[in-house]
């Protein structure tokens, strides 16, 4: 067995939370050989919850599972930790944008990433999934100067799997069979769902069985970008299950490595790529190796992508305008 790895995990307490700990004590994070220590972290009125969920995971008696620690003091909990899931933060209500919720839980993100700079492992790999999530992605980042730039993550694998989805409805055609899907710039409503090179049984998705111009401007653009709202609105509650399934298929492909010539959806600091503006925590198609991504280069970007991916980039630069005193 290979030495334990530490998964920090904040706001462990809530749904998502509490959907991420047994998935990842059961070994779906980092496969079958690798046993983990949990370091969950919460703030101190929601301790006594946490303290219900560390009762829960040591009556499930996991194989995998190597300790539990939890804690409101981030310093404990970022201590030597090889992997970071930032989640702990306010979800949005009906009728509200993501970007609604920036003023709040900003604030989370800078003490945070000054944390994870102190104490962590110096290569920790970090993924935020508290929303606005690609801008307190930038704001940890901003914070944790000795850390690597590229170890600050979001999640858009989330719309990138709602994406799949929806492709493999209209085509008949089961997700598993579905490659190269992408979804460009924020985790928000400007986001970009494109698929311009994805392919479906091996065949360009634009001319598969039931995709046609309307049906992907009208229907299935909308439907990807309003998900997170239309959950909302059927459950009462943000998406959860999905959401934590999401982030762990984000740190695993990340750490394990993508299939082959598929690539996934991972917001990531932007080098220019695309046109893209440097710096902002944009959602572009990456491929993983040896616990490193690299953007997908040399895709053809057409008139239509184009206006949209400007789009979603020109919001994050006016999120990344509004916390600049953060940065
Ligand atoms: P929740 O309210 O059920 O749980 C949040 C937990 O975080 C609570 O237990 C709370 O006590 C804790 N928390 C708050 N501030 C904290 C802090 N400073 N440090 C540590 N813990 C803290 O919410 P949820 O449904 O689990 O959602 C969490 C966040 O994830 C929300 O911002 C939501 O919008 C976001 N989200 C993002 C995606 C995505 O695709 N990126 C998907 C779903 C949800
Ligand atoms: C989602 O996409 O489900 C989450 O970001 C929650 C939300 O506010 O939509």
């Amino acid at each position: 067995m290979n030495r334990p790895k530490r998964v920090a995990i904040t706001g462990a307490a809530g749904q998502i939370g509490y959907q991420l700990c047994f998935r990842i004590a059961s070994g779906d994070l980092l496969g079958p050989n690798q046993p983990v220590i949990l370091q969950l972290i919460e703030i101190a009125p929601a301790l006594d919850a946490l303290k219900g969920v560390v009762m829960e995971l040591e009556d499930a008696a996991f194989p995998l599972l190597a300790g539990v620690e939890a804690t409101a003091d981030l310093e404990t909990g970022f201590k030597d930790a090889d992997y970071a899931i930032l989640v702990g933060a306010k979800p949005r209500g009906p009728g509200m944008e993501r970007a609604d919720l920036l003023s709040e839980n900003g604030k989370i993100f800078g003490p945070q990433g000054r944390a994870l700079n102190a104490v962590a492992s110096r290569d920790v790999k970090v993924l935020v999934v508290g929303n606005p999530a690609n801008t307190n992605a930038l704001i940890a980042q901003a914070n944790a100067p000795d850390l690597p730039k590229e170890n600050f993550t979001a999640m858009t694998r989330l719309d990138h799997n709602r994406a799949l989805a929806q492709l493999a409805a209209r085509t008949g055609i089961h997700h598993t069979s579905i490659r190269q899907m992408t979804i460009w710039g924020n985790h928000s409503s400007t986001q970009y769902p494109d698929l311009h090179h994805t392919l479906v049984a091996g065949k360009p998705a634009m001319e598969a069985e039931g995709v046609d111009a309307s049906w992907y401007e009208s229907d299935f653009i909308p439907t990807v970008q309003q998900r997170g709202a239309a959950i909302i609105k059927a459950r009462g509650a943000s998406s959860a299950a999905s959401a934590a399934s999401a982030a762990i298929d984000h740190i695993r492909d990340w750490a394990l490595g993508t299939d082959g010539d598929d690539w996934v959806s991972m917001a990531v600091p932007s080098d220019g790529s695309y046109g893209i503006e440097p710096g902002v925590i944009y959602s572009f198609p990456c491929t993983c190796e040896n616990g490193q991504w690299s953007i997908v280069q040399g895709l053809e970007i057409n008139e239509f992508s184009r206006a949209r991916m400007d789009a979603t980039d020109q919001e994050l630069r006016e999120e990344r305008a509004a916390v600049e005193s953060l940065l």
